[in-house]
């Protein structure tokens, strides 16, 4: 697997690309347990046609005990090319137990180091209003009104890339 190397931000994790159908699995997984069983995100909205064009990100608990490689993924994300330099990340998420240990932020930051590699200019993304602090931590800047999507309050968000 093609992994950013340990780093300060989460101390015993790890993040990179998806690359093989049993990670795919695992991160949709993981969107199950954290959007529709946490969130109440009906299932047939969580996966959606975008992930079949979109590149996907997974965390991963670095636990040399384990073989079993599928189920040390604990986050994800995705990022979708929208054109013109713009990318959107998405389903961002963390299992519960595994946040506040910068689990969240090295999944943006290996996002983001990808989306360089590719030549973006700009990342977008929708927030969850409670997650605004989140992503202002990370460069990103809110703008425009509080809209509803499944039910949640979300904000636009947005950050300028610097070239790679
Ligand atoms: C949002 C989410 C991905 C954050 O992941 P995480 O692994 O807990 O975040 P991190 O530990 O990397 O946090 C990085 C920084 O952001 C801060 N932060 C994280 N979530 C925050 C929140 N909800 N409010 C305020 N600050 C927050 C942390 O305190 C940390 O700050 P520090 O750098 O000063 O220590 C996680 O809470 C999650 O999966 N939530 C459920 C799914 C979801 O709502 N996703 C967002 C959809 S838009």
């Amino acid at each position: 697997m093609n992994t950013a190397s340990e780093t300060s931000i989460a101390p015993g994790y790890t993040a990179g690309l998806v690359q093989s159908n049993e990670e795919r699995e695992a991160v949709f997984a993981v969107r199950m347990i954290v959007f529709v069983e946490e969130q109440a995100v009906p299932p047939e909205e969580e996966l959606d046609a975008l992930d079949m064009v979109a590149t996907h990100f997974l965390a991963r608990l670095i636990d040399t005990s384990s073989s079993n490689t599928a189920a040390s993924i604990v986050g994800a994300a995705r990022l979708v090319d929208k054109g013109h330099g713009k990318g959107k990340i998405g389903r961002v998420a963390v299992l519960r137990e595994h946040r506040g240990m910068g689990v969240g932020a090295l999944l943006m930051q290996t996002v983001e180091q990808t989306a360089r590699e590719r030549g973006f200019a700009e990342l977008v993304l929708d927030a969850q209003c409670y997650a605004i602090p989140f992503y202002e931590k990370l460069g990103y800047v809110a703008e425009g009104d509080v809209f509803l999507d499944c039910d949640i309050e979300h904000r636009f968000m947005s950050k300028r890339l610097s070239s790679a």
